[in-house]
């Protein structure tokens, strides 16, 4: 941890002001509100990050003092993975005060992560990718978000649930709940080792209050004796409902099982009035992309994921 008081480096002083300064030192408790709005995406998880702030200073009136920036870690991605998302206030843009937060960040985590992962994969040629890379960060993953039109995608989901039935492929021990109905922890121990991200983000999804929350009455879950192996889990964005986990259990993958919730999940958000769906993988699935260019989907944007190591 940062000592509070720590000032890691002064950020053109001429552009700020000939009497001001920034600096970059670990958030005081008084300043967790500021970066809360700041940084709304990272407390979205309800985990707490640790939190850096840019502060100017004016040498005049050490008094007035102001955040123009904040950075937030979190222990996401897996073991001795983090996490960091960076904002700075748009008159101070251009000045230095995001490389310093990253720089600052990465001093953070030094010792106890190996890597250091931009919170979430941001647009190919946005000006955020162009920042995460002039910061040491290079893209470790590439997603592909693609829109299908509802209809033939469930008639296609429905015709082969029907033709695994017909070949009883389907064992009668499986059972497909509502994800409101299913044991959370299993879901989210489930997902964790399904794809990188962390169980207090998985479970943070799972509260209504929460900024993007599963839909948890439509996504399904596949128990097998009781016991969860799989889970296809969307949430809604812009009156599409967005697959944005499918996760089954080793054993069962290429089989029967992501058939079955993909019909039945689909079956559910077509009951709730969804005329078109979008799902998103990263371009090293093969299978999701079969499955995209089986149902002619649409791709609609492309993503990067960066992460830097840290030395
Ligand atoms: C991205 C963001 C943090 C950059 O902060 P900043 O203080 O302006 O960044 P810096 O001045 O330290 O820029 C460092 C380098 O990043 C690149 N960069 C920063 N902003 C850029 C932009 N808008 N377009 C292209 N390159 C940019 C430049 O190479 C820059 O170096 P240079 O100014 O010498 O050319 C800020 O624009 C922001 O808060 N955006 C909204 C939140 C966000 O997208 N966060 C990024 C995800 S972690």
């Amino acid at each position: 941890m940062l000592p509070l008081d720590a000032v890691f480096m002064t950020i053109d002083r001429a552009a700020a002001g000939a009497s001001s300064d920034v600096s970059v030192r670990a958030a005081a408790d008084r300043e967790a509100r500021a970066c809360r709005l700041l940084l709304p995406e990272m407390f979205d998880a309800h985990q707490a990050p640790e939190l850096l702030v840019a502060v100017l200073h004016d040498a005049e009136a050490p008094d007035k003092s102001r955040l123009v920036g904040a950075a937030g870690i979190a222990p996401s991605y897996g073991p001795r993975r983090g996490s960091a998302f960076v904002h700075v206030t748009p008159s101070f843009r251009r000045r230095g005060v995001g490389r310093a937060l990253i720089e600052a960040a990465v001093a953070t985590c030094r010792g106890r992560s190996i890597v250091l992962h931009a919170l979430r994969p941001v647009p190919e040629e946005s000006q955020a990718a162009q920042f995460l890379a002039a910061c040491g960060f290079e893209p470790v993953d590439r997603i592909v978000h693609f829109e299908v039109d509802g209809l033939p995608f469930y008639a296609d989901m429905l015709a082969v649930r029907q033709r695994l039935e017909s070949h009883r492929r389907i064992p009668p021990n499986a059972r497909i709940l509502r994800l409101s109905d299913a044991d959370p922890d299993a879901v989210a121990d489930l997902v964790c080792r399904s794809i990188e991200t962390s169980r207090a983000y998985v479970r943070s999804r799972f509260r209504p209050d929460c900024a993007n929350p599963y839909d948890m009455r439509n996504s399904v879950v596949l128990t097998v004796d009781g016991e969860v192996r799989g889970a296809l889990i969307y949430n809604w964005s812009g009156g599409a409902p967005v697959i944005e986990v499918r996760a089954v259990d080793p054993s069962l993958r290429g089989s029967w099982a992501n058939a079955l919730m993909l019909e039945e999940a689909t079956r559910n958000a077509k009951e709730g009035g969804a005329l078109r769906f979008r799902f998103f993988a990263s371009d090293k699935l093969k299978e999701t992309l079969s499955l995209a260019r089986r149902a002619n989907a649409e791709q609609i944007r492309i993503e990067l994921q960066y992460a830097r190591p840290v030395k």
